[in-house]
């Protein structure tokens, strides 16, 4: 029962097709088998079941059999060649075959089978390549674009579930404060068990993995000898396979990953890869949120002692100097208020604040007798305080996060036609933000009691204001702050 009955076929053709291990059928319109050739060791059950002159269906599963009738029956209404692929399982393996059916004359149909599971095989494992690839690319993304960690460990742990086919996964932080393993994350949990897991480093199945840096597996989760004892009601979860993961980054243990199954699985190397590529990732997203966590709060320390310190040197000043108390306070206010209405950004508007803070933090270094003098100066003596914004300079320059906000402590005193201290600048040579405090310095100092001088009355202050505009100051600022003044009152 050969192909030597194949009707029709020379002698090389049969050689040529005794060379491919190809399953040969000759079927009639009905789809009875009239001739067969198999191969044994790839189509073993054929051989056995196969007899001439019994329906095609009679050889195969029901749904593939079904599916042959129907072409078979579709052929005598279109004679042309149909392609069909399915799978079958043979000793606990799936098969995968590609059969074709190619009509003949006369009322027959030849089937060629072939075997297509290596294709098959190697098709599905390039697919799962190009899925892990961009389920490495999503958590990459998601890791750069947001530096929220839960949002980011939820990117990861979807991927997890999909990629490695778990029914659940979670993630555990440990606390570096009391090296305990903290739930941070999880998918796929029918109950809310896990979610209190606060496990000692060395504890457990997650404690050992991150103490000894290894990946634990417990394929049965029953047969396991320390069982979960990390929450009651985790055996209502009915998991059944186990696996947990070691998080390390840049060399320290930031916790776990834990993949949980509920039905036995049977992982290969490619998963065990993958799982641990993906417990890399959640590291470094665990790693990046905890850089910038730490980063926003140094800055949030370092910001509150630059302002206290700040603070600090300017009340220090105002002790000494008893009549410009209050004196800081407001002008500082002033200038906000003015470089707002001149459109500062908010961001520039700290290094306003700062320097009008420190803007005479110059005369620290000016002796008592010649601060707080009662009466006029000595040539001496004026030369020596027109040094402070000299030594603001020389104090402040050193110190990185105020040398910003130096244009009012340095330049404060200069005057728009020039004949200012201590540069004698001119115009636009002098910073905005120093032109700016000039006007609310003098003015506020005018309408301030003085060791020299009694206050002057808001009005005469004006007057003298707008009398300055293009000598001391700019006139552009005078506008907008007598404009300010005004408006305010
Ligand atoms: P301050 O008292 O805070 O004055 C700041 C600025 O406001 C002065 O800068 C000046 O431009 C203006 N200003 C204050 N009071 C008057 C005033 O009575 N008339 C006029 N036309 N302008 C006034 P300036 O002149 O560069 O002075 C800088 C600092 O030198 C003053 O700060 C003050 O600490 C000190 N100072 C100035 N003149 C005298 C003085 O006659 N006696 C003493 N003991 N200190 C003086
Ligand atoms: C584990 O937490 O890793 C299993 C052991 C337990 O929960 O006690
Ligand atoms: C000065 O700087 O000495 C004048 C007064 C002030 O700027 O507050
Ligand atoms: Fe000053």
């Amino acid at each position: 029962m050969l192909l030597d009955n194949l009707p029709n076929a020379s002698t090389q053709l049969n050689a040529i097709l005794k060379a491919f291990p190809d399953f040969l059928l000759i079927l009639d319109e009905r789809g009875f088998v009239l001739d067969y050739k198999a191969d044994d060791s790839i189509f073993p059950f054929a051989s056995k079941q196969f007899r001439l002159g019994q329906s095609i269906a009679s050889a195969f599963p029901p749904d593939v059999a079904g599916k042959f009738q129907q072409i078979v029956q579709d052929l005598k209404q279109t004679p042309a060649i149909q392609s069909f692929e399915y799978s079958v399982k043979l000793q606990q393996t799936e098969h995968w075959f590609d059969a074709k059916f190619i009509p003949v004359e006369p009322a027959q149909v030849i089937v060629v089978i072939r075997e297509i599971t290596r294709h098959k095989l190697a098709e599905e494992r390039t697919q799962r390549q190009l899925n892990r690839l961009a389920a490495l690319r999503a958590i990459d993304l998601a890791i750069s674009s947001t530096l929220d960690i839960h949002l980011a460990l939820s990117v990861v742990l979807s991927q997890v579930t999909s990629q490695l086919n778990v029914d659940a996964a979670d993630i555990l932080l440990l606390n570096p404060q009391n090296n305990l393993l903290e739930f941070a994350n999880g998918v796929g949990f029918r109950t809310e068990s896990l979610q209190q897991t606060r496990l000692p480093l060395g504890e457990g199945y997650a404690g050992m993995a991150a103490l000894r840096r290894q990946v634990i597996s417990v394929p049965n989760l029953q047969r396991g000898k320390t069982g979960f004892l990390r929450s009651p009601k985790f055996a209502e979860e009915g998991f059944h396979s186990y696996y947990c993961v070691p998080l390390i980054a840049k060399g320290h243990v930031r916790g776990v990953m834990e993949v949980f199954h509920r039905t036995p699985l049977t992982p290969d190397l490619d998963w065990f890869d993958f799982m641990e590529t993906l417990a890399g990732q959640a590291a470094i997203a665990v790693e990046n949120a905890t850089l910038f966590r730490e980063l926003q709060r140094t800055n949030f320390e370092l910001t509150l002692a630059y302002n206290t310190t700040i603070e600090g040197w300017s009340r220090a000043l105002d002790l000494r100097d008893r009549d410009t108390e209050g004196h800081t306070r407001r002008v500082t206010e002033m200038a906000l208020k003015l470089a707002r209405r001149l459109g500062v950004s908010e961001a520039e508007l700290v290094n306003v604040q700062r320097g009008a803070i420190l803007h005479d933090i110059g005369k620290m270094a000016i002796p008592d007798n010649i601060l707080l003098k009662s009466g006029p100066l000595s040539a001496e003596e004026w030369n020596i305080i027109r040094q402070h914004p000299r030594y603001a300079r020389e104090l402040l320059s050193p110190i990185s996060f105020v040398r910003p906000a130096l244009d009012i402590p340095m330049y404060h005193h200069e005057k728009w036609d020039g004949t200012g201290y201590p540069g004698g600048l001119k115009e636009n040579q002098i910073p905005l933000y120093a032109r700016l405090f000039a006007v609310a310095d003098v003015y506020d100092a005018l309408t301030s009691n003085r060791p020299y001088r009694p206050a002057w009355t808001k009005e005469q202050a004006i007057v003298y204001i707008r009398e300055q505009s293009g000598k001391h100051f700019d006139p552009d600022m005078v506008n907008h702050f007598l404009k300010m003044i005004t408006d305010t009152d």
